[in-house]
């Protein structure tokens, strides 16, 4: 992608998020917490207590409170290739994050630095051409035994198909479907990739979302996630 697509939108980034969503009842708050929420959960499944986390391709800081209130003691480190989308988080949160200017096809880190990397809505916004390089960029910079968790809208639910399209920043977004994400982690030296689908209901029908854990294998959610371990 344009390095400098997002610094466009930073300032209204949430704005524009807030209108696309409406239809569900929610605010972008909602999506960003679920997210960090469900990856505390998968981490402890995975019995993993991270203390250095990457949230690659952060924007504008959105799961930065989320970090600090599901990973209380972690150091969070935010990356992202706009750097007015840094900015903003910085101002936003300051001080709650260090931040890292992706510049060229390298992230600007060491083998091994994190336990956890993490990454919201953003490869549907990198050439799919380039997924196994960043997912092998990932995998370079996250510690053997440590967790990736990567959160993509899915392409087979119609009613994120219709928000995606009127999305202003999505305007460049090519969709993932979850098992072409599987390969790709697999493709990358992921080890025992899990997925599970997310965001069933609406809010008006917000006292069924106690059973979404039981529906996360049904490909349909309006989202999903694949996380996968490091081996070693
Ligand atoms: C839709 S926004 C999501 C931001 C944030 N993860 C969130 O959930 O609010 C996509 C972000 O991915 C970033 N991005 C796109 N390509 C990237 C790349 N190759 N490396 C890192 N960040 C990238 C964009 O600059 C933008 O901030």
């Amino acid at each position: 992608m344009d390095s400098a697509e997002f610094d466009s939108f930073a300032s209204e980034y949430d704005q524009l998020l807030r209108q696309a969503v409406s239809a569900t009842g929610e605010g972008p708050e909602f999506f960003h917490e679920y997210k960090v929420r469900e990856l505390s959960q998968m981490a402890g499944k995975r019995h993993l207590q991270p203390e250095r986390i990457l949230d690659f391709g952060s924007g504008v800081g959105n799961s930065t409170p989320y970090f600090r209130r599901y990973f209380p003691s972690a150091q969070l480190t935010s990356a992202d290739v706009s750097a007015r989308s840094l900015e903003v988080a910085q101002e936003r949160f300051p001080g709650a994050a260090a931040g890292l200017q992706i510049q060229g096809n390298r992230l600007p880190a060491a083998d091994d630095s994190f336990d956890l990397a993490f990454s919201a809505c953003v490869f549907h916004h990198i050439d799919h051409a380039e997924h196994v390089h960043w997912l092998r960029e990932l995998f370079r910079v996250t510690r053997p035994g440590g967790m990736l968790g990567i959160f993509e809208h899915n392409p087979l639910n119609p009613l994120t198909v219709n928000a995606v399209h009127h999305c202003p920043f999505d305007a460049n977004a090519h969709l993932i479907r979850s098992k072409q994400l599987v390969e790709r982690y697999r493709n990358s030296g992921w080890s025992d990739p899990k997925v599970r689908y997310h965001l069933f209901f609406p809010r008006m029908l917000s006292g069924l979302r106690a059973l979404e854990p039981y529906l996360a294998g049904i490909p349909l959610g309006g989202q999903y996630s694949v996380t996968a371990i490091k081996p070693g």
